[in-house]
C-alpha cells in the first residue's frame, strides 16, 4: 500500500530519486541507474536544467534533427526540429526539397496582436459600468506605465482595452478585453503583469466611484490571464506551381495528383474526424520547431485548434485550390512566438537553434514555423493520396524495430538494404532478423 509523501519538494535530488525508485519501481538500483544515465556530465549544465522545473530527477531526451533546404521568401533555411516521431524530419526535408525547386515557400504575417482578459463580476447597471470604464480607461493605462515603459521603447505595449458585456452568457459577467503588441517576446509575463495591474486599478477605482451604489462598488475580479487564442496573431504560408510541375511520382499524373490533393483538403474541411488528423500532421512540423526554439507548444496547439474551429465546426488549417493551371496550397494559422525572453537565452540548444535559424525576429519565426507545418502537411497528404502513409512510416520505423530487438550495426546495414525492396512490417522485420541470426 503506497503512502502519500509530505514535503517532497524539500528533499534533495538524490533523496527524491531514492524515494521514487524505492516506492514506485520494481528494481530501484536499475531505476536509479537509468535516471543517472540521462544526467549531463557537465554538472553546471545539469543544474541549469534541474532548475527549469520543480522536483527534477533527470532529463527526458528528445531527438533533435535538421530539415535542410527550406527556401522561404527566397532565403535558405535549415530548420531544427525536436521530435520523437520517426518520419517527421524526413517528410519535412522531402517537402522542402520538392518546393525548393518550384519557387519555394512564400509567407505573409497578417497580424501580431496578442490578447488578455480581466474577467469580473459586476452587479448593477451596465450603463453606469460603461461610464465608469470610459472615465478610468486612461488610468488603467497610466497605472501600468511602470510595466509598459520598456516594451513601449521596443515598439510594443498596450494596443486597446475594451469593456465587454458577457452577462447574456453568464449572469453579471463582464470583461476587460485587452490587446497588446509584444514585438519579439511571446509576451506572456508582460501581458499577465499588465492584466493584474488593470484588475487592481479596476477594483480600486470602483471603490471610489461616487455614481456607483455600495453593491456596484464591489467589483469581483475572478481572474486576469492572457488568452492563447490569438486569431489576429496570424501568419499565412503558401506554395504554388504550374500543375505540370507536380511530377511527384511515376504512378500518378501531375493533374490527378493536384486534384487528389485538393480533394483531400476539401475532405478535411468538412469532416472533423479527418480534420483532426490532418491538423495533427501539421502540428507534427509546427511543434517540433516550436519546441526546438524554446517556445510553448501547448499554447501553440491550443490556439491552433481553437482557430481550426473558429467557424463553429472543426476544420482544416490548410487550404488548396487549382486556379487555371496553377496549384496553390497554403496554411493560415495563429502563432504567438518569441525569440527573446523565456528559454531563448537560457537553454544552450535553444540559443544554438535560433542561431541556426539566422537569429529570427518573432515575425521571422512565425514564418518559419508555419512553413514547417505546411511542408509537413504537404508530405503527409501527398503520401496519403498516393502510396499510402504506411510505406514511408514503416521505412522510418524500421530502425526503431531493429533497436528494440538489439540488432547489431552489421544486422542493421543488411536489413536496411533488404527492406529497400521489401515491405516493412513488424513481423517481417522480426522474421528477417531471425533468419539472419540463424
Ligand atoms: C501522423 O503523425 C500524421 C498523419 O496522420 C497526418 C495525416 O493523416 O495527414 C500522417
Amino acid at each position: 500500500m503506497k503512502k502519500p509523501i509530505a514535503g517532497f519538494s524539500t528533499l534533495s535530488k538524490s533523496e527524491k530519486i531514492e524515494w521514487i525508485a524505492t516506492n514506485y519501481t520494481q528494481n530501484p538500483v536499475q531505476s536509479k541507474k537509468i535516471l543517472e544515465t540521462y544526467w549531463n556530465a557537465d554538472s553546471k549544465l545539469q543544474q541549469l536544467h534541474d532548475e527549469f522545473i520543480e522536483n527534477t530527477i533527470s532529463n527526458f531526451y528528445m531527438p533533435m534533427g535538421i530539415a535542410p533546404n527550406f527556401l522561404i521568401n527566397d532565403r535558405l533555411y535549415a530548420i531544427p526540429m525536436a521530435i520523437e516521431e520517426s518520419s517527421v524530419v524526413a517528410a519535412a526535408s522531402k517537402a522542402a526539397k520538392f518546393w525548393g525547386s518550384r519557387g519555394g515557400f512564400k509567407t505573409e504575417v497578417l497580424g501580431t496582436e496578442k490578447v488578455g482578459q480581466v474577467h469580473f463580476i459586476f452587479k448593477g447597471s451596465y450603463s453606469k459600468l460603461e461610464s465608469f470604464f470610459t472615465k478610468i480607461k486612461s488610468t488603467l493605462i497610466s497605472d501600468a506605465k511602470h510595466l509598459t515603459e520598456s516594451m513601449e521603447k521596443r515598439g510594443g505595449g498596450i494596443s486597446q482595452i475594451e469593456l465587454r458585456d458577457k452577462s447574456s452568457d453568464l449572469q453579471d459577467y463582464y470583461q476587460l478585453h485587452c490587446t497588446f503588441e509584444t514585438q519579439d517576446a511571446m509576451g506572456a509575463n508582460f501581458i499577465n503583469s499588465c492584466l493584474e495591474q488593470f484588475a487592481a486599478t479596476l477594483k480600486n477605482e470602483a471603490l471610489n466611484y461616487s455614481s456607483f451604489s455600495e453593491q456596484e462598488k464591489q467589483i469581483e475580479v475572478v481572474m486576469s490571464i492572457l488568452s492563447n487564442y490569438v486569431p489576429n496573431c496570424l501568419i499565412k504560408a503558401e506554395v504554388s506551381c504550374p500543375i505540370d510541375q507536380l511530377n511527384i511520382s511515376k504512378e500518378i499524373s501531375p493533374k490527378d495528383f493536384a486534384e487528389k490533393m485538393v480533394r483531400a483538403v476539401e475532405i478535411a474541411k468538412v469532416e472533423p474526424y479527418r480534420a483532426v488528423t490532418h491538423n495533427k500532421g501539421i502540428m507534427n512540423g509546427i511543434d517540433a520547431v516550436v519546441l526546438a526554439t524554446g517556445n510553448d507548444f501547448r499554447a501553440i496547439e491550443a490556439g491552433a485548434h481553437a482557430y481550426a474551429a473558429k467557424n463553429g465546426t472543426y476544420s482544416s488549417l490548410t487550404h488548396a485550390k487549382i486556379e487555371g493551371d496553377i496549384f496553390h496550397f497554403w496554411i493560415e494559422i495563429p502563432l504567438a512566438l518569441g525569440t527573446v525572453g523565456g528559454l531563448t537565452k537560457l537553454h544552450p540548444l535553444v540559443k544554438l537553434n535560433l542561431e541556426i535559424l539566422q537569429k529570427p525576429s518573432a515575425k521571422d519565426l512565425m514564418q518559419i514555423v508555419a512553413v514547417a507545418g505546411l511542408a509537413q502537411n504537404f508530405a503527409a497528404v501527398s503520401s496519403l493520396v498516393t502510396t499510402g502513409i504506411q510505406k514511408g512510416h514503416m521505412k522510418m520505423h524500421l530502425m526503431n524495430i531493429l533497436n528494440q530487438h538489439a540488432a547489431t550495426e552489421q544486422e542493421k546495414a543488411t536489413l536496411i538494404e533488404y527492406f529497400k525492396t521489401h515491405t516493412v512490417t513488424h513481423r517481417g522485420v522480426l522474421n528477417a532478423l531471425e533468419n539472419l541470426r540463424k
